[in-house]
């Protein structure tokens, strides 16, 4: 049998339990008895497991922002060979290799890889900003993959990942836990946490953002009050999971650009019980409380703020992930769709389902679009004289559709692979080309 025939292999699931609430004090065990109590490193720990702390946050920074967990583990994590390092593919995490143009891009989504592909070689990247060593800015990456990773884990030292599904379940079995994941949902795991991708579908893809900066975190709501946007509690942490397996296992690394490779003779999801703050979540951005105009014009697209990294700036976030989900439209007098406009962010946008309610035609789920800083875009003609023809005394539903934007402080520079590709429409522009002039003097 050829490389190219080799059947996609089973997965078995591993049953994933959930803990609810954004970035507790988790506290989870898969044996009984396995945490310690009242301390974090005792002399003995239960069961003979090793005592081993993960921070995610600087050790004094502050009781809001610091983040750590500690982990209760059959092998240390050191417990491996030396890395060596191994072939990025298209992987970038610097973003000078070409000049990046004030053009409005777009590009149609990628094929399926025919050989065998799993979640990291399945990772492209197509933008970014910023460093992993400057601890700023994000990469944005699309991943499509056709096998599951068995003996082959992986973590990434350079940012924690935003996984967003377009197509295809995803089950991440993680250090601290299973989750399962379908697209609609997105999963966010932390820098250092080791992990493996499953997939119960045979073939999966969709669009990492990976953030260098400072945690995602809920945006505060100001006026709207205590409630809405992504509620604290429909974030859901993974219970302790573990696996007590001996072998030859590769433990891949991305640490400051490059894929490095150690050996190991065990599974690193060997974690039975932790507590803590720093760990993965899932989220279903179905769950979102979409809030909008009840009058007239729509609010900046910021009310649609999921997440956020924020930088050192108050105010200016180095990453905004934004969702446009299922909603009413009300706004009477008003152009619906998103207006033309200007901005001095940059905005990646991506496609999970449906039709974005700003094109009507040529952005496809698992596409993308960059509207750079500055970079003039907006609706295109077809829904620009759609929307100035309805009738706004009548409310109207987007539905069947989500898309998501990330926004960010940095001008987003694509890869070279990005401006090369075929998947690049090169007649993007054109959407803009046909409008016509409707001013008259005589007329107000
Ligand atoms: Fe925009």
């Amino acid at each position: 049998m050829s490389q190219l025939e080799k059947p996609v292999q089973p997965v078995v699931s591993a049953k994933a339990g959930y803990q609810s609430g954004f970035a507790n004090e988790f506290a989870t065990e898969a044996l009984p008895g396995a945490l310690p109590v009242g301390r974090n490193s005792p002399q003995h720990a239960p069961y003979g497991l090793y005592a081993e702390q993960l921070s995610g946050a600087a050790f004094t920074a502050p009781r809001a922002s610091n983040r750590r967990s500690w982990l209760y583990r059959i092998r240390p994590a050191a417990m491996h060979s030396p890395f060596v390092q191994i072939d990025k593919g298209l992987l970038r995490s610097s973003f000078d290799e070409v000049a990046t143009p004030p053009n409005q891009l777009r590009w149609d989504p990628l094929p399926m890889p025919v050989a065998p592909t799993d979640f990291i070689d399945g990772l492209i990247t197509v933008a970014g900003n910023g460093s992993p060593e400057a601890q700023s800015g994000c990469a944005i990456h699309l991943y499509a993959a056709n096998q599951s990773m068995q003996d082959r884990f992986f973590y990434n030292a350079d940012g924690e990942l935003l996984i967003v599904p377009q197509q295809g379940r995803l089950e991440i079995r993680t250090e601290l836990g299973l989750l399962e994941l379908e697209p609609q949902e997105i999963a966010v795991i932390p820098r250092g946490v080791r992990f493996q991708v499953r997939l119960p579908d045979g073939a999966a893809s969709g669009y990492v953002c990976e953030n260098y900066g400072s945690l995602f975190r809920l945006p505060d709501l100001g006026v709207i009050g205590s409630n809405g946007l992504a509620n604290p509690r429909d974030f859901l942490t993974p219970q302790a999971w573990y696996e007590d397996r001996e072998g030859t296992f590769a433990l891949v690394a991305k640490f400051s650009g490059n894929l490095w490779q150690a050996e190991m003779s065990h599974s690193p999801l060997d974690v039975v019980a932790w507590h803590g703050n720093f760990a993965p979540y899932k989220y279903d951005l179905r769950n979102f409380n979409t809030i909008g105009s009840i009058s007239y014009d729509h609010p900046d697209p910021s009310i649609f703020l999921v997440l956020q990294a924020q930088s050192d700036t108050a105010g200016v976030d180095t990453i905004d992930f934004v969702i446009f989900p299922p909603r009413w439209l009300v706004a009477e007098n008003t152009f619906r769709p998103p207006w033309f406009h200007r901005n001095i962010a940059s905005e990646y946008m991506g496609l999970i389902d449906g039709v974005y309610d700003a094109k009507a035609e040529g952005f496809l789920p698992g596409g993308g679009s960059l509207h750079n800083c500055m970079s003039p875009h907006g609706p295109d003609v077809a829904t620009f004289e759609k929307a100035s023809r309805i009738d706004t005394s009548r409310p109207a539903k987007v539905e069947a559709t989500m898309a998501f934007m990330i926004e960010t402080r940095q001008i987003i520079r694509p890869t070279r692979f990005a401006l090369e590709t075929p998947a690049l429409q090169r007649d993007y522009y054109r959407c803009w080309q046909d409008f016509r002039k409707h001013f008259s003097p005589e007329q107000a």
